[in-house]
């Protein structure tokens, strides 16, 4: 037993691992059956958290004798959701449509719903009543779970405890959960990289946010279950780690023995054979002068932050309930450039909130100006039933189209010169894989996020190679190998 991990947390894993036992005899029947591989598909929407999850679930089905297809019409297909803005949702019924053409071909064809979507109670009524011919439904506390559940799933057999049937559908939604399994299988994307959660949920109720209601509370893993893991990840080939949270700059507040990002950061860069650290996200209003500090000073610590803005109006971010006005993200970003000046700043800028006028959106234009943000995720604001602004006067809607166009215009001007500062540098960059319109050419990421192709071949996928950034293309790079 590992000394780090709660004996609960393990009596859980070791229960799942026994459903995938049970679950290899019933994929390794089906197999013989059928004379053929039983396959699997699972699709993410949404983001890096997403991402992850979604290898914890590829990881288990595989471990079940599944065989990962890139199709959706597979013998298993599972959507992993995001609910953060409406259009993810709207994508998300679109598609399920599809899903059912499949099924019509495929009588045994399994559909599999969960992630953030699916933790609402509204979109679960909604699913079972106009697509009932999902096969199971479960949100975001119950992951874990996923074994156990593919298990009643096939057998047919009831479980009162874990799920209810809503007709056909098996549906399982939990409120919270205390537990934290990592240790199950994971089937990574990349072997060379790995996303790596430090905490889940999210505590700081923005109100235009769906994610603390469909996430939960904030809870941080232990910082020495962190190390072992990223430990085996590269003992395992990986070179570049991402740490992930909703907000990593709180992380560690609430264990037994509090400690700060920053010092977890400490620990990670120590980590012997690791190259590279990245993580996301840094909520401003906990972003220390300890954790500049520590990037400023790391070797391994890429030169790239996500800072999400939302607004440049101290009236709107107050109405956000963002905790920072204009002045303070000011004085934050600036800092942040002056003491790491080859540092790309990123941010998360969300138009149309209820209320906000054209003197609003020249603040957060401002601000993009001042700060010179290398990229920006523009947004418009969708309402999230439930949350507190949704109950707000809300804007029109062409006057938001107005004023989006003109952020994104601003924002692509100064990421054009920001990504252009390293024209003519040769600086490292880890190749990722070979680029998707050229075969020729392979596809490589900077220390400070930008993507650079350059002349190469797939046995550099996976290492760090000095590449001269010769040509900008706006967001991009043309290079060669030096
Ligand atoms: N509408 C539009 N954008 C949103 N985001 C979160 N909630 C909403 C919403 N209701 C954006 C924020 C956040 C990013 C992940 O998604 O900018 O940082
Ligand atoms: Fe949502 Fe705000 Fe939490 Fe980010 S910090 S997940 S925007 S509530």
């Amino acid at each position: 037993m590992s000394q780090f991990e709660s004996r609960d947390n393990i009596e859980e894993e070791n229960r799942q691992y026994k459903y995938i036992e049970l679950l290899k005899d019933i994929v390794g029947k089906l197999k013989n059956e059928l004379g053929r591989d039983i396959t699997a598909h699972v699709e993410t929407f949404g983001c890096q958290m997403n991402a992850r999850d979604s290898e914890k679930l590829l990881g288990v089905l595989l471990a079940c004798g599944f065989t990962s297809i890139d199709e959706e019409d597979a013998d298993i297909t599972v959507y992993n959701t995001c609910s953060v803005r409406d259009n993810a949702n709207q994508r998300v019924y679109g598609r399920i449509g599809k899903l059912h053409s499949y099924k019509k071909v495929n009588k045994d064809m399994k559909i599999v719903l969960c992630g953030c979507m699916t933790q609402e109670e509204s979109v679960i009524d909604k699913i079972c009543q106009s697509y009932s011919f999902v096969d199971l439904i479960f949100g975001t506390h119950n992951l874990y779970k996923f074994a156990e559940l593919l298990y009643y799933m096939y057998t047919g057999e009831s479980n009162d405890e874990l799920f209810v049937k809503r007709g056909k559908t098996i549906v399982s939604r939990w409120d919270s959960t205390t537990t934290i399994c990592e240790k199950l299988p994971t089937k990574r994307k990349y072997a060379y990289k790995s996303g790596v959660n430090i905490m889940f949920g999210c505590n700081n109720f923005c109100t235009y946010c769906i994610v603390p209601y469909v996430r939960g509370r904030e809870r941080s893993r232990e910082a020495d279950e962190i190390i072992e893991e990223i430990k085996a990840l590269v003992n395992d080939g990986c070179i570049e780690i991402m740490l992930l949270g909703q907000n990593v700059n709180s992380y560690g507040k609430n264990l037994d023995n509090p400690i700060t990002f920053a010092e977890l950061l400490r620990r990670v860069e120590e980590i012997d054979g690791l190259e590279r650290i990245r993580f996301m996200t840094s909520h401003p209003k906990d972003l220390s002068d300890e954790l500049i500090e520590v990037m400023k000073n790391s070797k391994k610590i890429c030169r790239h932050i996500h800072l999400p803005l939302q607004s440049g109006s101290s009236r709107i971010l107050k109405a956000m309930n963002r905790v920072y006005n204009k002045e303070e993200y000011l004085d934050l970003a600036l800092k942040i450039r002056r003491e790491i000046p080859d540092i790309a700043i990123t941010t998360d800028i969300i138009v149309g909130f209820p209320g906000e006028t054209k003197e609003d959106v020249d603040d957060t234009i401002d601000v993009i100006k001042k700060v010179q943000f290398d990229n920006a995720f523009t947004f418009i604001y969708s309402i999230r039933t439930g949350t507190k602004a949704a109950t707000m006067p809300q804007c029109d809607e062409s006057f938001v189209k107005e004023q989006f166009d003109r952020v994104l215009q601003c924002v692509q001007e100064t990421a054009r010169d920001r990504v252009k500062l390293v024209e003519g540098q040769t600086l490292p960059a880890l190749v990722e894989e070979v680029n998707e319109q050229d075969e020729s050419l392979m596809t490589g990421r900077l220390s400070n996020n930008t993507i650079v192709h350059f002349k190469g071949d797939k046995s550099l996928i996976g290492k760090i190679v000095n590449v001269k950034c010769k040509e900008c293309k706006g967001f991009y790079y043309l290079g060669e190998i030096e």
